[in-house]
């Protein structure tokens, strides 16, 4: 077995990159990329939109709904012009909606202010909203093949394997970063970044498939026989435990939703109020405070938000319009930044784009309990 590197000290400038790596990486990439509707047509604004997509979402899962949405949203101008509200409907199943409210100002930007024409430099390309380091340098190089390595979490494991670089963490991602510029195949940067992430993504999984890996006699972890243990595993966010009751507040109008950006979950999207109960580390959310009686419809869920894991419960009333005039007035007075629009119960999971709307109904549906007047 021979290196195709020399690890002297964690500086890219000590390391030795031997050219038939990226070659091997090339060729392997080339015979084995999944065809995948995003690969097909890659002008800047489809690769940004996917890219965005596949951050904290599994490529099955994003597919279809990367179909549909470039099936609405075609063209960079289409989307400009599209209302958040639709928007975030073709985001549903996707969750993080702070990623589809990003794109769409970044995108009406990118045709307001940049002609509709992605730009080419990386500063410019990290002047719009949802654009990082990462997006930027994925589109710049995928798109346009300029010379920008990207470091998402599955390159990170194969660099840091490859390379036996050990460290983690944001101060260890600076070096990484290093490493996977001089890394960087510059005939072919789009291909290359692609064909790392995929051999993370595939094959070199947390739990490697070595092999099977075109890479097997270069990596160094591998000849160490310490592939399994690179990169160290950041600690895990401690789970918090939250209970949470959402309200089904009906009026005239229909069922009231909310939606303002202080709140701890569901900044971007309008939801059912709720209120943490019990031991929880936020602070209560004053909003409901009124001298109303809800009903405990006895339903309980399991929802997970990041590191939170959740158990929903929920509650109904009925408001007239005194009661509910002054909890509108209320939520203005302690959260000024306050919306509010109404729903039917048809449409809450079209209007509270969370599968917590989904997860309410369905529950509600198996105990058959009946909410009188939420038929329609
Ligand atoms: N993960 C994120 N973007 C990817 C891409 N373009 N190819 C493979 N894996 C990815």
């Amino acid at each position: 077995m021979r290196a195709s590197l020399k690890q002297k000290e964690t500086d890219p400038q000590n390391y030795e990159f031997d050219p038939k790596t990226n070659l091997k990486l090339r060729n392997w990439f080339v015979q084995e990329k999944r065809e995948l509707a995003f690969r097909k047509n890659r002008t800047p604004y489809s690769t940004w939109v996917s890219e965005i997509m596949l951050q904290q979402t599994r490529v099955a899962a994003m597919l279809p709904l990367y179909e549909k949405f470039m099936h609405r949203f075609p063209k960079p101008e289409d989307l400009a012009i599209a209302e958040e509200e639709e928007v975030f409907r073709y985001w549903q199943g996707l969750g993080y909606y702070s990623r589809a409210k990003n794109l769409l100002a970044g995108v009406r930007i990118l045709v307001n202010e940049f002609g509709g024409k992605f730009p080419k430099t990386l500063g410019e390309a990290l002047s719009l909203p949802g654009v990082g380091p990462y997006t930027a340098r994925a589109i710049l190089s995928i798109s346009y093949n300029l010379p920008f390595a990207v470091l998402d979490g599955n390159a990170k494991r194969v660099l840091s394997r490859l390379f036996l670089f050990k460290e983690s963490g944001p101060k260890a991602d600076a070096a990484l970063q290093r490493i996977a510029d001089s890394f960087l195949n510059l005939e072919s940067p789009g291909d290359h970044n692609e064909a790392v992430m995929e051999l993370g993504a595939r094959i070199c999984i947390p739990k490697p498939l070595c092999t099977e890996c075109p890479l097997q006699d270069d990596c160094l972890a591998y000849q160490n026989g310490i592939q399994e243990s690179i990169p160290e595993m950041e600690k895990k966010k401690k789970e918090i435990l939250l209970n949470i009751r959402f309200y089904i507040l009906k009026t005239k109008q229909g069922i009231l939703l909310v939606r303002y950006p202080e709140r701890r979950f569901f900044k971007t999207i309008y939801s059912l109020p709720f209120l943490f109960e019990g031991k929880n580390p936020y602070e209560a959310d004053p909003i409901l405070d009124w001298n109303l009686k809800p009903t405990d419809l006895g339903i309980k869920f399991k929802h997970t938000i990041t590191h939170h894991k959740i158990q929903g419960f929920v509650s109904e009333a009925e408001l007239d319009q005194k009661s509910e005039k002054k909890i509108l007035e209320n939520f203005r007075k302690i959260r000024p930044s306050i919306e509010i629009k109404y729903c039917n119960w048809k449409n809450l999971e079209t209007e509270f784009p969370s599968s917590i709307a989904k997860k309410i109904k369905q529950t509600l549906a198996k105990e058959g309990t009946i909410l009188p007047g939420l038929e329609k």
